[in-house]
């Protein structure tokens, strides 16, 4: 029998944020640290935290929802479910298990992804083969975080990065006159595990009362060294996967990058000689929602009108891992 590999199209996007928004002034009265210090080292201003009755599966379903109207694909016509996330409900069972349950997609198969940061760019690329393969039909791929619940509110140097929310996208197998997925570059360095991590919670560390007096169940960083393997990863796997398709940074429209840090992209995109009208930039509004923050920003340069027929778009992301992936889509 000939094996054929199907076009990969985004037929439909979707996002969604928590209704609480938390200032840098807020944190004022949590720990030493003030809006100037935030602004000008990370280009954040405010973040969204989820209400305590709010989960990362309940982001992730209102995010799937909407791209399914926008994608026009009813919940029984969903053949997968890939959630990435990093604040999973639970251990286990999966959050796209909760998803299911919530969209009411029956007919679904579905497991979460855990690549942090990278985890949509990840969660794209796999949910992209199936269809590719011809196996499934319709996609659905959510980047989600509860991230409020990890981090470390005594620790002024990790608080004021991270937020809460929710992106999808509905992938579906395209035709001739249909954008689409052009390539695709993930990698992963595992050398440098212990730069951002959360120690404890895992078989190296479960809970006990002195993993929960040293603080140890909370997002870690050294952030001095994370930044600079960002850069480095944003811009070789940006280079990498623009080559493979055959272009030059210079044909493309639009590049969203993984929003962890203003100054992070502004270095990536210095080094890969991008304008600033090729840069989508929306981390002031919402910090680093890890999974979720690529998915977000792709939804919101959709819905803007940022992204036009036939443009090329650019995904580009690192987490921890060191984890690291970039697509890119022609719209
Ligand atoms: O998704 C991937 C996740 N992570 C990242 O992408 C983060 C990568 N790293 C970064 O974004 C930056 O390293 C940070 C924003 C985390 C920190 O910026 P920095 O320019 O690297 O600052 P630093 O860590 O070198 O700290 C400079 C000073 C220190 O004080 P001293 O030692 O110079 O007296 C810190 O204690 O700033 C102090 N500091 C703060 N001051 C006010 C650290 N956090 C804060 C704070 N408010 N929130």
């Amino acid at each position: 029998m000939e094996s054929r590999i199907y076009p990969c199209m985004v037929a439909g996007t979707g996002s969604y944020v928590p209704e609480k928004i938390v200032t840098n002034v807020d944190f004022e009265k949590i720990v030493d640290t003030n809006d100037q210090w935030i602004v000008e080292r990370t280009g954040i201003k405010e973040r969204r935290f989820a209400a305590d009755n709010e989960f990362t599966s309940d982001l992730a379903t209102q995010a799937a929802h909407k791209a399914m109207i926008n994608a026009g694909v009813s919940a029984e016509e969903i053949d997968l479910i890939v959630v990435a996330t990093v604040s999973s409900d639970n251990i286990f069972p999966s959050t796209a298990a909760r998803v299911q349950v919530n969209l009411n997609a029956m007919n679904a198969a579905g497991f979460d992804l855990e690549a942090a940061c990278a985890g949509f760019i990840y969660a794209m690329d796999v949910g992209s083969k199936f269809v590719s393969a011809g196996m499934y039909n319709n996609v659905l791929v959510i980047g989600a975080e509860k991230l409020s619940s990890l981090i470390d509110m005594q620790d002024r140097s990790t608080c004021i990065l991270f937020g809460d929310g929710a992106g999808a996208v509905v992938l579906q197998r395209g035709n001739e006159n249909t954008g689409r997925i052009l390539s695709s570059v993930l990698g992963l360095d595992g050398r440098r595990t212990d730069f951002l991590q959360i120690p404890a919670g895992g078989c190296r560390i479960p809970a006990s009362h002195k993993s929960i007096d040293a603080r140890l169940h909370y997002i870690t960083m050294k952030g001095k060294e994370t930044f600079k393997w960002a850069v480095t990863y944003m811009v070789d796997s940006a280079k990498k996967v623009v080559q493979n398709a055959g272009f030059t940074m210079d044909e493309i429209s639009l590049v969203i990058p993984h929003q962890a840090n203003s100054r992070i992209i502004m270095a990536a995109a210095e080094r890969l000689k991008l304008r600033d009208d090729q840069i989508f930039l929306n981390v002031e509004k919402y910090g680093n929602t890890s999974s979720a923050s690529v998915a977000i920003a792709l939804d919101e340069a959709q819905v803007s009108g940022r992204i036009k027929r036939g443009d090329k778009v650019l995904l580009v992301a690192f987490g921890a891992g060191f984890s690291l992936g970039a697509t890119l889509l022609e719209w």
